[in-house]
Formats: C-alpha cells, structure tokens, sequence
C-alpha cells in the first residue's frame, strides 16, 4: 500500500487520543473494508477487540497464527468464540515444509536450546504465516497494551508498521489490564479458561506458564529469558 506519512500517523493519534476504541475502529473498518483484520492471539485483549469489531461489523476479518503448539484451551476458545459471533476466523498454519525441516535439524522443543532457535521457531511457526496475512491487507490490528511489558512502553495507538509496510492500531494501548477484564465480564466475552487458572498471557503451550499471584503479566511467557528479549518477533520496530 502507500505510504502513510508521519504527519498523518500523529493526526490521527491526536484524534483517537479523546475517542473511544470502538469509535476508532469504526472509523479505520469503514476506511479500509476488507483490508483490514484484527491479528488475534484469542488473549483476554484480542477477545474485547473481537467483540468491539464484530459488533461494528460481523464481516469483519480476525485471522490467528496457529503455531502447531497452542493449548487445547485455545482452540477450544476458537470454536467458542467463533459460536457465540457467528463467525469463522482465518486459522492459518505455518508452511509444513519449513516446519519439518527446522524439526528434523533441531528437535521438537529447540525453543528451550537457545535464544536463536526459539526465535527461529517463532520465525516459522509465528512470522510465516503473518507475512501470507499481510498480503492481503493495509491494516492489522492488535492488542498491543504500554503496560504489558519494558518492551512495549513506546507503543501508540496508530503507527506505521515499517517493517512490514502497513498500518498498525492498537486500540487497547492505554487501558489497563483492570479495564480489559471489566468489558469481558460485563459483556460476557468468551475468553479462554486458562485465565481463571494463573496465566494471565497466554502464548504456545511450551512456552507458556502459570504465574504466582503478583507476579508481572508477562512473567510466564518465556521464563526462561530476559524480559528485554521477550518478544516474539511479531512486533518489531
Ligand atoms: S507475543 O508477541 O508476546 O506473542 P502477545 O501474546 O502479548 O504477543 O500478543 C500481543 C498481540 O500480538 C496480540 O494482541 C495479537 O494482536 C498479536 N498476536 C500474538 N500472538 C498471535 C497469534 N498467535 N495470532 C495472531 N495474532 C497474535
Ligand atoms: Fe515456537 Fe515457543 Fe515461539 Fe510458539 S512461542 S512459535 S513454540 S518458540
């Protein structure tokens, strides 16, 4: 797509900063129809966005990055979800040759190896497919929130996704987690029960843990790293 200048990412970001998320998104889905999705992880934030979105628009796109790996949990919450809207997500898989090769050379858990192998497997099983989904689109919109992580404090509402050359919302960037979990229950949004179980983030199965009460949000997500380096790839700069 074309380029959105700077000038127009901080206009808009001025605009936005007094309105609603769902005011925000109307006007980017109107915008941009079906050039838009919402890139949902099927996480406490991504599920407010889907109820925001599909009631705005129950065409709209929500497409997940089914890694191979993910949680019963999870895609029980697919099929939840996808009955409560009526709507089908865009499951997408990693390419099953790229998968097997990196397997066969590394083994099936290589994320625990070494920081260049999980993100190698994030890389396959995560950033493939993301990359297919962006083919078809000028707008990704995710749950991004400042307080979820070091690594996510310079996040804003709107940007432009450099790397990647289209545009990025993230509607939910100032709410706290207090507020996410107020619309899911005053909404009756599905969400997935492993929430009520300690695990406030919820990424793949292997990679993911349970956290003692108090403990930050993203503790459970590779634990085993530094929290600098906690990202997976899908939101670089
Ligand atoms: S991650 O980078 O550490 O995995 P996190 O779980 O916090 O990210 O999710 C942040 C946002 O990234 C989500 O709100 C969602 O928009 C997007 N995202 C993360 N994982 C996926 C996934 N598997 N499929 C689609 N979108 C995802
Ligand atoms: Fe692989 Fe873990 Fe990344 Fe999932 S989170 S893609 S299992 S390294």
């Amino acid at each position: 797509m074309k380029e959105i200048t700077s000038r127009q990412v901080e206009e808009w970001n001025e605009r936005f900063s007094t309105e609603t998320p769902e005011e925000m998104l109307r006007f980017f889905m109107q915008e941009y129809g079906g050039r838009l999705a919402l890139s949902s992880s099927l996480g406490a934030e991504d599920q407010v966005l889907t109820d925001m979105m599909v009631g705005i628009d129950p065409e709209v796109r929500i497409f997940t990055l089914d890694t191979g790996r993910l949680f019963p949990e999870t895609y029980q919450l697919i099929a939840r979800t996808e009955d409560h809207y009526h709507i089908r997500m865009e499951v997408l898989f990693p390419p099953a040759d790229k998968v097997e090769a990196m397997v066969k050379e590394n083994g099936i858990n290589l994320f625990y190896k070494s920081l260049e192998q999980r993100k190698l497997c994030c890389h396959v099983r995560k950033l493939e497919s993301l990359h297919r989904a962006f083919a078809s689109l000028d707008v990704w919109v995710c749950g991004l929130r400042k307080e979820q992580s070091v690594t996510r404090t310079q996040v804003h509402r709107v940007e432009w996704d450099e790397a990647n050359g289209l545009l990025k919302l993230n509607p939910l960037v100032d709410w706290t987690e207090q507020e996410v979990w107020d619309y899911i229950k005053r909404k009756g949004v599905p969400y997935n029960v492993l929430h009520d179980k300690g695990f406030p983030s919820i990424g793949c199965q292997p990679c993911t843990r349970a956290v003692a009460p108090g403990q930050d949000v993203r503790a459970g997500r590779w634990w085993w790293e530094n929290p600098a380096q906690k990202e997976c790839g899908l939101h670089v700069k």
